[in-house]
Parts: C-alpha cells; sequence; structure tokens
C-alpha cells in the first residue's frame, strides 16, 4: 500500500474511534396513549413503522456506532415529532382520522418505510395484502378520494329538479 494510502486510512480509523466518543442519546420513553387497532392494523403498523414511529424502537447494535447513531437517533426524533403511536391515544380524533390518512397516502406514494429501512428490515417489507390493511384503517368511516374499489360511494349532491 503506497503511504499516501496507508496514512488516509489511518486518519480515517482514528477518526472512527474518535467520534466514538460522541453518542447520541437513544431513548424509549413511556407509552403514554398507546393505538387501539385491529391486530392486521398493529401487526403491519408495528412491524415496518414502530422503529421510528413509536417509543417502542428497537436499536439494533450498529445503532451503537457512530454514525449510525447520530442518523437512527435524527430519524427517531423527527419520526416520532410527526407520528407516534405511543401517544396516540392522546390525539384529537380529528387529527388522529387526519394521521390514518397520512399514513396510508405515505405508503401508497411509496415514501415511508424511509427506502433505506426496508433493506436492512426485511419483516418491515409491506405485501398487497399489509398495504390493503393500510388503507381500509385509513379510510374508516370515509370513502378515500382514490377509491376505485368497493361499492359504498355516497352521493349527497343535491337533485335540482325544476
Ligand atoms: C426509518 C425510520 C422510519 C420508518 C421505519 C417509518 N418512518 Fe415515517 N417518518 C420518518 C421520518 C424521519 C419522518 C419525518 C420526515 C419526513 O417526512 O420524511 C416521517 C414522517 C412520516 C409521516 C408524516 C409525513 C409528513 O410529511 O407529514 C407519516 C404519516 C409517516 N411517516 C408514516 C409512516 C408509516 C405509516 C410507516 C410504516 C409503514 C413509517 N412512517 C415508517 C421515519 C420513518
Amino acid at each position: 500500500m503506497k503511504p499516501i494510502f496507508r496514512r488516509a486510512l489511518a486518519v480515517l480509523v482514528a477518526a472512527f474511534l474518535l467520534i466514538q466518543f460522541m453518542p447520541a442519546a437513544r431513548t424509549n420513553p413511556p407509552v403514554k396513549g398507546p393505538l387501539t387497532a385491529p391486530p392486521q392494523v398493529l401487526d403491519v403498523l408495528e412491524r415496518a413503522c414502530f422503529d421510528c414511529h413509536s417509543n417502542e424502537t428497537a436499536w439494533p447494535w450498529y445503532t451503537r456506532l457512530a454514525p449510525f447513531s447520530w442518523l437512527a437517533v435524527r430519524d427517531v426524533e423527527e419520526g416520532r415529532e410527526e407520528l407516534n403511536f405511543s401517544n396516540w391515544a392522546l390525539l384529537d380524533p380529528g387529527k388522529a382520522e387526519e394521521l390514518r390518512e397520512e399514513c396510508w397516502e405515505e405508503v401508497a406514494e411509496g415514501e415511508m418505510p424511509l427506502w433505506f429501512y426496508e433493506p436492512l428490515h426485511p419483516h418491515a417489507r409491506l405485501t398487497d395484502a399489509d398495504r390493503e390493511v393500510l388503507r381500509q384503517w385509513a379510510g374508516a368511516g370515509k370513502v378515500s378520494a382514490r377509491s376505485d374499489l368497493e361499492d359504498d360511494d355516497d352521493d349527497d349532491d343535491d337533485e335540482d329538479d325544476d
């Protein structure tokens, strides 16, 4: 190995060791108001979403290592801020409904779970059946705009006949 490469490698290794002294706080605060939902809904959300959207995050070993620890903690903090299934029961019903719809939209658009999460967590891969479970959960009590399935369209247009 050329000396310059050897030196560069030594610098990298030293930097990696040094940043280990800058830990990130991996927290799991108490669950104050857990989500209640049908078991198949809970199953999908727990598999694919709870690591970033609940206070029951599983922190794998590599989340102890900087810089992965920093990235994981940041995602979990931002994720919990947007949507936290551990505080779900404390939401007012309107907000909960809005979030349910957002969950489905994010999944339908392929935005959630975040792209790098699935390869690291194969159990989070969503099947068509899983997606359907979330779609129905989101649409509970309401017909979703893009719903071309089912025949539960409620036409409340007033008829004007003169
Ligand atoms: C690896 C972490 C991670 C996983 C897993 C994950 N999310 Fe997220 N989620 C985030 C982060 C970070 C944000 C906030 C930043 C953003 O919107 O990209 C977010 C934002 C959201 C939002 C708010 C979007 C907005 O723009 O207002 C919803 C809804 C959401 N996630 C739903 C889900 C659902 C449903 C799942 C499971 C199918 C899921 N997420 C899985 C990290 C994650």
